[in-house]
């Protein structure tokens, strides 16, 4: 069977997932070489999963030609100019989200893409390759809820992990591109239409450290659609309970809900706390199917040549958005796009 030969960089906590499956759970794909700037991290994978090429140097991994791939996984100011480099390099390029932290980047990135046409290029917006939300857009598509006219969309980070997401904030671009960017390509994706309005509020409830960044530990927007349709984001770092993401999906026949309850799994727990069902932890255990599925996409896109459903205009238009919500944030004004 022929294999699609792919190089990863970044092995931090989501690229060393992404790298576990290229190289044990996608059958099409072979991990051949790691690229971290952090030697004890390539070494250890290169050791442990006996992977050919271990690099860290980009630019070196970038000379291998015997990879078919670059898969990037690496910090959100990184991916533009990466993209650029392993598409002039004659690669085909996955990039996590979001695309870039500045429009310029992004546009680049767009220069970059159309510039290599015969390359496949996709953007990790994995939220679309869940079973659930895939299904969602499934029965959107037949009619199920009539016209959608609300998009609700809760995503919030364990408190748990806020250590890592206070040390992560001054390079995260803030809550609306690092966290609100996968509701923000659900709203575009469910309600089928571009945000021509924003207004955003919100503040550090909990955790002072996100004012630094001009940023909050909890915001919200309120989106109005070029097609007359609305959208409503929390983005957070402070729930107790786990990773909560919840969606919603008003129509005109009907509602769609993705995770009401974010629960775990479908098991139930009677004990003295009453009964309760546990949530999950963190994005590796949520969407643990999403990753799997979306670089298989890629992967099959690769051999049969042709192009994945999430481009790289999606990364721009949501970065766009996101950028108008932290605008209308800081100012707290109505931002028109
Ligand atoms: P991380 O900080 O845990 O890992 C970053 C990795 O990149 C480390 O291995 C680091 O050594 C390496 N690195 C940094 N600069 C490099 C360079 N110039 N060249 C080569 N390697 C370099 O970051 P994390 O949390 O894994 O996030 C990575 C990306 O994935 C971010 O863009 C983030 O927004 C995105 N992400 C996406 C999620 C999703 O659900 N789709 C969830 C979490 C993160």
């Amino acid at each position: 069977m022929q294999k699609v030969k792919i190089g990863i960089v970044g092995l931090g906590r989501l690229g060393r997932k992404h790298a576990e499956n290229i190289a044990f759970r996608t059958p099409k794909a072979e991990l051949t070489a790691i690229c971290s700037i952090l030697k004890e991290e390539v070494d250890e994978v290169k050791k442990n999963w006996g992977i050919p090429h271990g690099y860290t140097s980009y630019e070196e991994m970038l000379k291998n030609k015997e990879l078919d791939a670059i898969f990037i996984a690496s910090p959100s100011g990184e991916h533009c100019h990466q993209i650029a480099e392993a598409l002039e390099a004659g690669y085909h390029v996955f990039s996590e989200k979001p695309l870039g932290v500045s429009l310029s980047e992004c546009k680049s990135a767009e220069t970059a893409v159309e510039k290599h046409q015969d390359k496949v290029f996709m953007l990790g917006f994995m939220r679309r390759y869940d079973p659930s939300y895939a299904y969602a857009k499934r029965k959107i598509e037949e009619g199920a809820i009539g016209k959608p006219i609300l998009f609700r969309g809760y995503s919030i980070d364990p408190e748990s992990a806020i250590e890592g997401a206070i040390k992560f904030a001054p390079h995260s671009g803030g809550q609306f591109l690092d966290m609100a960017i996968h509701d923000i390509d659900l709203a575009r994706w469910f309600l089928n239409s571009e945000a021509k309005s924003v207004y955003a509020i919100g503040g550090c409830y909990a955790h002072h450290e996100f004012g630094l960044y001009q940023d909050g530990d909890n915001v919200s927007a309120l989106m109005q659609f070029e097609n007359g349709t609305m959208a409503f984001f929390l983005a957070g770092r402070t729930a107790p309970h786990g990773y909560h993401i919840e969606t919603e999906i008003i129509g005109t026949k009907g509602t769609l809900r993705i995770g009401s309850i974010p629960q775990k799994n479908m098991v139930e727990i009677l004990d003295q706390y009453g009964v309760r069902k546990e949530c999950s932890q963190n994005f590796l255990e949520r969407f643990e199917q999403a990753y799997v599925d979306e670089l298989q996409e890629f992967v099959e896109c690769i051999l049969n040549n042709r192009k994945p459903e999430v481009t790289v205009y999606d990364g721009t238009k949501s970065t766009i958005i996101a950028y108008a919500a932290t605008e209308s944030f800081k100012e707290n004004r109505l931002v028109l796009l």
